[in-house]
């Protein structure tokens, strides 16, 4: 089967190596893809965010299957256009998508359906201002747009949310702000395919959005993941009942064939689970740190899904548990400083390692970072702890100067220490 990838971090370098992994795949090509994936795919110079380039290489090169990875194809339209040529796609249309693409879309969807979300205001700056007064500062102020998980500023006191409307508001000038009630508890990523009819759940992961140890500083795209988090029965059965179960009934109401993947960031609050997010997309760094647990073909299940035909409740998992910590640069995530030298040929041959390229370039014979987010570093063992040590083992030989992580990821399972 002849399959093009669209996007170029390192979550898709982990969907390039897990669609490798099929002996149905026959031809993978990547648009833009990155040297980093090496000869896993063809890069293709593609403009991926143009639905009719897209349209037209899938026709030309007989593509049977097109897998999106990141979501902006899917908000510009890519896999309606593409769709419409009669092939197979692994992502949502454009309406779809809007579950990602704007935080006030999402917020209406999840109030109509009845799912369980923090309270909140939407608007200009002045209505997000009476907002943050009537929260009394304890909100969390988010932009309306796609912002790579940077559009979102956690506050506990007025002046504090008072300065992040009008950072907001500066940054997107007349676009629409969301404030939201502070909610409390651990966060979890939890992701299902879904095709169009029923719905598959991925394990359960857990993301460290914070750039700091110990959940402190800026938020970020992702700084390292872990999977699985242990849930229990009852509260399992909460999140599909409240949360997917009404999703999938919500798009069947309001017309939209929804294939892909459906990624609800939750947070556990003492009155349960409520959505902090919807993305339409498998998570980075999460994917980095599911799919290498996952006892099933993924180009099988994108297939199946974009075919409608996905007929499973939860997606087969291997035991043991993976680990990704996400190598970035100096700088990142306002500005990331170019250059530093990385070494992840030293991890080759390494057990139980994977390293997932995402800003990297090669610099003659070296390779050197090109982006904020550079490498994800992936250990698997037979626990957390197991898979911890391996990725922070690899970590140690291909990171250097110039370049940043954090040394807690998976020290902490649902706010609980697992590690010293
Ligand atoms: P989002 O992109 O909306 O998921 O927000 C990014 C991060 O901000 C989340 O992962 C949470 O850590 C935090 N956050 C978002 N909304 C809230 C909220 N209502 N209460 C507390 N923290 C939040
Ligand atoms: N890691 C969070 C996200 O992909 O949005």
């Amino acid at each position: 089967m002849k399959v093009l990838l669209l996007g170029s971090g390192g979550r898709e370098h982990a969907m390039a190596w897990a669609l490798s992994k099929s002996p149905r795949l026959t031809k993978l090509w990547a648009a833009p893809g990155s040297e980093g994936m090496g000869d896993l795919a063809e890069r293709c110079a593609l403009d991926a965010l143009d639905p009719r380039a897209v349209r037209a290489f899938c026709a030309e090169k007989g593509v049977e299957l097109l897998v999106v990875g990141p979501e902006a194809p899917l908000a510009a339209g890519v896999a309606d256009a593409v769709r419409a040529a009669g092939i197979p796609v692994f992502g949502p249309g454009q309406a779809g998508a809007r579950l990602e693409s704007s935080k006030t879309f999402a917020k209406d969807f999840m109030l109509r359906h009845k799912m369980p979300t923090a309270r909140a205001h939407a608007g200009g700056a002045a209505e997000a201002l009476a907002a943050v007064r009537e929260f009394n500062g304890r909100c969390a102020v988010k932009a309306d747009g796609l912002a790579a998980g940077k559009g979102v500023i956690v506050c506990t006191t007025l002046p504090e949310a008072e300065a992040a409307v009008a950072t907001l508001a500066a940054t997107r000038a007349g676009g629409t702000l969301l404030v939201e009630e502070l909610l409390t508890g651990p966060e979890i990523s939890m992701m299902a395919l879904l095709d169009g009819k029923t719905y598959a759940l991925l394990p359960a992961s857990q993301d460290h959005k914070r750039l700091l140890d110990g959940d402190l500083g800026p938020n970020t795209g992702g700084m390292g993941a872990s999977c699985p988090v242990p849930l229990d029965a009852a509260l399992l059965a909460r999140i599909r009942a409240e949360v997917f179960d009404r999703a999938l009934k919500g798009l069947a109401a309001e017309g939209l064939d929804y294939r892909g993947v459906l990624y609800a960031g939750l947070m556990l609050t003492p009155e349960g689970p409520k959505i902090l997010e919807f993305n339409a997309r498998l998570g980075d760094p999460e994917a980095q740190a599911v799919l290498p647990l996952l006892d099933a073909d993924f180009l099988e299940l994108s297939l199946d899904c974009a075919r409608g035909e996905l007929g499973l409740e939860r997606v087969p998992a291997r035991a043991g548990a993976c680990v990704s910590v996400v190598i970035a640069a100096e700088g990142y995530p306002e500005t990331p400083t170019p250059g530093a030298a990385l070494t992840p040929e030293a991890a080759d041959g390494l057990k139980d390692v994977l390293v997932f390229h995402a800003g990297t370039k090669k610099d003659g014979s070296r390779w050197i970072a090109a982006g904020g987010r550079v490498l994800s570093v992936v250990g698997l063992g037979a626990d957390l702890a197991a898979a911890r040590e391996r990725a922070y083992l690899a970590v140690s030989r291909v990171a250097g100067p110039g370049l940043r992580w954090r040394k807690d990821v998976a020290a902490k399972i649902l706010g609980r220490r697992i590690v010293a």
